[in-house]
C-alpha cells in the first residue's frame, strides 16, 4: 500500500539551484508529491529532526549547515517511496554515491566538517511519521 516519506532539499541544493532538477527525479521516477514547503529551519526543528545524531563529531557543523539558509521540505508518496527515494539520492557520501543518483550526479565533497549531500530522505516508516509531523507541523 502506498507509503509516505519525507524528502529534504537541504541548503545546499536550494543555493545551487537543484530544487527544480531533484523535484523533476522524484516525480519522473513516479512518485506523487503530495506536499511542499520552503522553511529557513530553527534549531529546535532540527535538534528534533536529527536527535539520533546528537554528541556525534559533525552534529554541531550538521546543525549550523542546515541552519544556514533555506531548505525545501516535499512530503512524496507512492509504494515502496522510503527505499526507492534513498535509492534515487544515492549513499551519504556525495564522492562515493554512484553517478546516476542525485548525490553521485549532482553533489561533490567541499572539504567541510558535514558531508553536504544535497537532499535527506527518511530511513523507514516511524521515522518518515515522525519526520513529516515535524516539517510539516
Ligand atoms: P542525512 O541523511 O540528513 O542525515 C545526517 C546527515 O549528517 C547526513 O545526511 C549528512 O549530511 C551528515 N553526515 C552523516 N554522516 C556524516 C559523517 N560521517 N561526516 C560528516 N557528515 C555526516
Amino acid at each position: 500500500s502506498a507509503e509516505q516519506t519525507l524528502i529534504l532539499v537541504k541548503p545546499d541544493g536550494v543555493a545551487r539551484g537543484l530544487t527544480g532538477e531533484i523535484l523533476r527525479r522524484i516525480e519522473a521516477k513516479g512518485y506523487a508529491v503530495t506536499g511542499l514547503r520552503m522553511l529557513s529551519a530553527d534549531r529546535e526543528l532540527l535538534a528534533a529532526h536529527y536527535a539520533e545524531h546528537a554528541g556525534k563529531p559533525f552534529y554541531e557543523p550538521l546543525i549550523d549547515f542546515m541552519s544556514s539558509g533555506p531548505t525545501v521540505a516535499i512530503r512524496a508518496e507512492g509504494d515502496r517511496v522510503i527505499e526507492g527515494f534513498r535509492s534515487l539520492a544515492g549513499t551519504t557520501d556525495p564522492t562515493a554515491a554512484a553517478p546516476g543518483t542525485i548525490r553521485g550526479d549532482l553533489g561533490r565533497d567541499w572539504g567541510l566538517k558535514v558531508q553536504q549531500n544535497l537532499v535527506h530522505g527518511s530511513d523507514s516508516p516511524e521515522s518518515a511519521a515522525r519526520e513529516l509531523a515535524l516539517w510539516f507541523a
